[in-house]
């Protein structure tokens, strides 16, 4: 009974923080940068998305100095038709680059559904976790990869470790794909790529593997990560528009939260602790958040007219809901340029009462700061809904 009066409070609080947000002056997604309003999806397409993109870039993340690696090769290390006790194909991919610097290898981790028709579409995460966690799935239930739920929902799993990109620590931009790809011979730009990107950019060149696997449906693949990996998540779906569905757990600050009067965690706060995360242009907006030319609606509206999810929880204050919540709700005016609905509510959902009628999607759980089974249960009902599967219980 208690319990229950606590949650009740929480979700009424995070209603009227949600309200109090309302009157933020924030950057207008449909106003360029000359002032002029957007009204079309081909005015959206054709110039305003590119600029807004750029300001990301520019500001924000950084940009990756390639793209697709002229070497770029895939291999198949192993194939088991028998996983998961026969109910799905378990491929182990070895996704192999190099660049000036030396060369690289992202290892991925693939269960297909062995009775759905192919090809089958599903979900890419990308995980923070270890790799034991990876290489293990399927035989340990895991909730931040429940890869038998996945799977028996008619989805493909796939997963593959950030930090084959670039390890978690700042090095001064040393190892991983900075060393390999960056220039030696030049000062860092303040606009070079920050981790965040090298595990976009690896996300990309996963997709660059999907294109090539008739099992995978290349063309419905959603891309996952959760807290860091969810800010990775949602600048991977800003840059590469393969991905049909881009979803963001708990990502709060430089992820779906808006960053203008953020609670919790702040662009200063993120940028001491994790100054390997972004860009150096990003730490001029330390304190200063009125004077970023975006702000992370316009990061959410980078997917339209694709799908996007975000999902928080009641306890992780440090992310923020109310303002995940917001940028849902403000990246709204970009998708009806398409006709499309977007969220669909202005007024925050109590927890365990997803949105998933919209092109964004979103969900409060009760809870703390996890990836957990209520939340891959929304992403694939939502994904169920949209890509018109029958939704099934796990
Ligand atoms: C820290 C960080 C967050 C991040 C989180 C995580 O709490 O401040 O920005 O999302 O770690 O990745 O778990």
């Amino acid at each position: 009974m208690r319990r229950a009066a606590t949650y009740a409070m929480t979700a009424a609080l995070l209603v009227v923080l949600a309200r109090a947000a309302d009157d933020l002056p924030l950057p207008d997604p449909l106003k360029t940068v000359a002032g002029k309003t957007v009204a079309s999806p081909e005015a959206w397409r054709n110039g305003r998305r590119a600029e807004v993109l750029e300001l990301f870039r520019a500001q924000v993340y950084g940009r990756a100095p390639v793209a697709r690696p002229h070497d770029l090769r895939f291999e198949t290390i192993a194939t088991t038709k028998t996983a998961l006790s026969g109910r799905a194909t378990r491929k182990d991919v070895r996704i192999r680059f190099s660049g000036p610097g030396g060369e690289s290898t992202i290892r991925l981790v693939v269960f297909i559904p062995n009775n759905a028709p192919k090809p089958v579409p599903g979900f890419l995460l990308i995980s923070n976790h270890s790799w034991e966690g990876l290489v293990t799935a399927g035989q340990q239930s895991s909730p931040f990869w429940p890869v038998e739920r996945i799977v028996a929902r008619g989805y493909v799993a796939a997963a593959f470790l950030n930090a084959d990109l670039d390890p978690d620590k700042d090095d001064g931009f040393k190892d991983g794909v900075h060393g390999i790809f960056d220039r030696k011979d030049a000062p860092r730009p303040p606009d070079a790529w920050g981790t965040i990107t090298a595990w976009a950019w690896g996300a990309s060149r996963v997709m660059d593997y999907f294109e090539t696997d008739a099992d995978i449906d290349a063309k419905r693949m959603a891309v996952v990560g959760h807290s860091r990996g969810g800010k990775c998540a949602l600048w991977c779906g800003a840059e590469d528009e393969r991905f049909a569905l881009v979803i963001s757990n708990e990502s709060g600050c430089t992820g779906a939260a808006l960053a203008r009067r953020k609670q919790g965690e702040t662009i200063k706060a993120i940028n001491s602790r994790f100054p390997h995360w972004f860009c150096a242009n990003y730490k001029r907006y330390n304190d200063k958040e009125s004077e970023l030319p975006v702000d992370q609606h316009e990061l959410i509206a980078l997917m339209a007219p694709r799908l996007v999810y975000v999902a928080s929880a009641t306890n992780d204050k440090w992310s923020d809901p109310p303002a995940e919540f917001r940028s849902c709700v403000l990246a709204e005016p970009v998708y009806r340029l398409f006709g499309l609905s977007g969220l669909g509510a202005t007024n925050m959902p109590s927890p365990e009462h997803p949105l998933l009628d919209g092109h964004i999607g979103y969900h409060l759980r009760t809870g703390q700061h996890d990836l957990t089974g209520y939340d891959w249960t929304c992403f694939m009902d939502f994904a169920d809904r949209h890509w018109k599967k029958e939704s099934a219980k796990p």
